[in-house]
């Protein structure tokens, strides 16, 4: 039977800043989403946070773009904020409900959404990642290490069905369009795109041998919704495992390397992704660093088997360090690019009013030979 795996993140406030979900609205989602499981609309669920983002993970029957399913968590993040987010004055209370004018779909309003339909398989095993302060390009490097990197995913080489290669649906963001490349013949335009993580951003990626979905990501960009900063869109995603798809630990295996992201302070830095476990799922030092956590699941007829927290364990213990170290250097260098963002992509700046208050001062070229006046 088909099942659809819905994964539908917001920040609706948070407690200290931009740091961490309070318990409260973890509570008052549970509870709204209980309520959909116990009325049917849903199978089953489980309520997260990724730093300060509210995560919604569900399973039910009504396929990808479903008002229902999209009413009901739109309807969640309200309730939080109202019951919760408000009342006790967290920070940014209800930041990405950008719209009022909400139609049954979350798509364009504010929060992230990755979603697919398939066939559950004999067993189904699947791992959400979650990322507070980045961006949706920051999955770029994973799924292509995933997907079409032999050195990370020996099942490239060695078995069959996975040795067709992929196919990965690439997102303009800034265009809102689309290609669909295939791995391994393409990989060299595939990364031409993927590299620059401020554009384009993986939306799926699919297996060539039966045209499975393999993969899917959120790929919001909330200031391009909203033509102003309103907050990073810290992006989800989740991969299809074992079987036919790579195995959980190839599926992890690139998040040993703390790869940098834009986001962090402000939007605006560029620092590791740091793999950390749920009770490390909270931003501090400069407002991160950028984090993930990574929980897998099986499905049972829909229902959520888990979680469990994938990088609460040694092995992801020197990447942390290493994290550590690169946030270190990266600091140092203060408000200096490439450590701070270009401007076209820092989410605010007061380089406009600098360069306007200065406007009067610049002077031409020609005169660079002569004295400073000193007064
Ligand atoms: C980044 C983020 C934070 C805030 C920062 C300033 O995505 O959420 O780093 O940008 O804490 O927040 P405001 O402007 O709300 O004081
Ligand atoms: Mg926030
Ligand atoms: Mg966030």
């Amino acid at each position: 039977m088909k099942v659809t795996f819905s994964v539908i993140k917001a920040d609706v406030g948070s407690l200290a800043g931009h740091h961490r979900v309070h318990p409260k609205q973890i509570e008052v989602a549970q509870r709204e989403l209980q309520a959909a499981k116990d009325s049917g609309l849903i199978v089953d669920y489980f309520v997260t946070n990724a730093g300060d983002d509210l995560q919604l993970i569900m399973t039910h029957r009504r396929g990808v773009n479903n008002s229902e399913i999209h009413t009901l968590a739109w309807n969640t993040f309200k309730r939080v904020t109202e019951e919760v987010s408000k009342p006790l004055k967290l920070y940014a209370a209800g930041q990405d409900l950008l719209s009022e004018a909400f139609s049954g779909n979350v798509r364009g309003l504010g929060p992230g959404v990755a979603e697919a339909e398939f066939e559950e398989r004999p067993s189904e095993p699947i791992v959400v990642f979650m990322a507070d302060k980045t961006e949706p390009g920051a999955w770029n490097l994973p799924l292509y290490r995933i997907f079409a990197d032999p050195f990370n995913t020996a099942g490239l080489v060695i078995d069959p069905k996975i040795k067709e290669g992929f196919i990965f649906r690439v997102l303009d963001m800034v265009e809102d369009r689309f290609v669909d490349l295939k791995t391994p013949e393409e990989s060299y335009d595939v990364l031409a795109l993927l590299g620059t993580t401020s554009r384009y951003a993986v939306h799926s990626v699919w297996r060539r041998h039966d045209g499975e979905i393999a993969a899917v990501a959120s790929t919001t960009r909330l200031n391009l919704i909203a033509g102003r900063y309103v907050g990073k869109d810290d992006p989800v995603m989740f991969v299809r495992a074992q079987a036919g798809f790579p195995a959980v630990g190839e599926i992890l295996e690139p998040f040993s390397f703390p790869h940098l992201v834009a986001g962090w302070m402000r939007g605006s830095h560029v620092g590791p992704l740091t793999p950390v476990p749920l009770r490390q799922s909270q931003c501090t030092r400069f407002d991160g660093p950028p984090r993930v956590i990574g929980l897998g699941f099986q499905l049972a007829n829909g229902a959520l088997v888990g979680p469990s927290d994938l990088f609460d364990d040694v092995a992801f213990e020197y990447a942390r360090a290493k994290a550590m170290e690169v946030a270190d250097y990266m600091r140092r260098h203060g408000p200096f690019m490439p450590a701070r963002l270009d401007p076209g992509e820092m989410e605010y700046t007061t380089l406009p009013e600098v360069l306007k208050a200065l406007e009067g001062r610049f002077r031409p070229g020609s005169e660079i030979g002569e004295a400073p006046r000193r007064r």
